[in-house]
């Protein structure tokens, strides 16, 4: 089956629907109705017609009983991106799943440029006034998206609070546009990878394989990490070590007080796999850094530091 996108929303429909008029509750059998829907469900339909007049309303009851079941999320047309479909269907799966009738902050993922962002406004709008999220936030738009949502939050009155990008001393990208867009609009950051995935820990040495039990021995982990996993970069990590311990402080949690320098930084992000890492990590709260030491530190890793505003980017098309 083929699908389509109807119209310029971003809800895709199957090329071939199926209507029940004149046949169910009327011209045809129960069995051979259900038959006929299982058929067209087995061909990859997903777009169905009926309507209160057909039958007299039998013709939605028999469309009912043969869709019971049925998966409404289930077609990966439309299992994704930022469609009110999607949006509205993932904010229930995600409360059911919390088993909480709320959220303070729903974010949208990646940009969706198949989606008109006033779709995607709205119907983070209704969630909002459904009391279903508090507040709505996005995750690595660009500073031109991030301004075209925030004047439709505007309008929507709707409050559009946050950006979650990764950030941190080794992956600066958002410092020159999307931060400056996003404080323009009162937006915080909410950042990810802090510690560049493990690697601003220093425990990963230049030439030297990944320990066992780490993020980046492991084949998808490795996978997100290539671009940090250099010689130049682990040789320069490991320089950054002495610089941390003058300061008290573990490179962990150097690295993470880094990232809350930034006044624009709302929180970082950890991740662990031991109680551990948390209690180290987050003895980075409340830290101050002085000016001559990150400068010491931008002296170090500088070259390696990647700030090209263009690695902020979403897909053209839906994955
Ligand atoms: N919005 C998005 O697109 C997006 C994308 C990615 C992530 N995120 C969010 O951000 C969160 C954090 O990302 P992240 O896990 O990459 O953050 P991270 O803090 O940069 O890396 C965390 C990993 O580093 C290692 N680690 C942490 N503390 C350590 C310590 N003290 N000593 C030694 N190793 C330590 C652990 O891995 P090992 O022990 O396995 O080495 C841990 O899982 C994610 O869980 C997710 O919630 C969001």
């Amino acid at each position: 089956m083929n699908f389509r996108f109807l119209g310029r929303s971003g809800l895709k429909v199957s090329e071939i629907s199926f209507g029940n008029w004149l046949t169910h509750g009327s011209q045809v059998e129960e069995d051979a109705a259900l038959a006929c829907v299982k058929a067209a469900l087995d061909t990859g339909i997903t777009t169905f017609d009926t309507a209160d007049v057909y039958a007299g309303t039998k013709a939605e009851a028999v469309l009912g009983r043969a869709l019971k079941g049925q998966r409404r999320e289930g077609y990966d047309q439309n299992d994704r991106g930022l469609s009110r479909k999607h949006i509205i269907e993932s904010i229930h799966g995600s409360l059911r799943r919390l088993q909480t009738d709320y959220v303070d902050l729903y974010q949208a993922h990646r940009f969706d440029a198949e989606t008109p962002l006033e779709e995607t406004m709205l119907a983070f709008a209704d969630i909002v006034r459904q009391g279903k999220a508090l507040y709505i936030g996005v995750s690595e738009w660009t500073a031109e998206q991030i301004t075209a949502g925030a004047k439709l939050a505007r309008e929507l009155h709707v409050p559009f609070v946050s950006n979650q990008p990764q950030y941190s001393m080794l992956w600066r990208v958002i410092e020159s546009k999307v931060v400056p867009a996003s404080d323009a609009e009162g937006m915080g950051q909410i950042v990810w990878s802090p510690l560049a995935k493990g690697v601003l820990t220093g425990k990963y040495q230049p030439g030297q394989p990944p320990p066992a039990d780490t993020r980046a021995a492991t084949k998808q982990g490795a996978m997100f990490m290539t671009s940090f996993m250099t010689d130049d970069v682990l040789t320069r990590v490991q320089q950054l070590k002495p610089l941390a311990k003058e300061a008290g402080l573990s490179l962990a949690q150097l690295s993470i007080a880094w990232v809350l320098q930034n006044k624009s930084v709302s929180s970082a992000i950890i991740g662990a796999t031991r109680p551990e890492q948390v209690l180290d990590n987050v003895k980075a709260t409340g830290v101050k850094l002085d000016a001559d030491l990150l400068r010491r530190i931008d002296a170090i890793i500088g070259p390696v530091v990647e700030r090209d505003p263009g690695q902020t980017s979403s897909p053209d098309r839906r994955p």
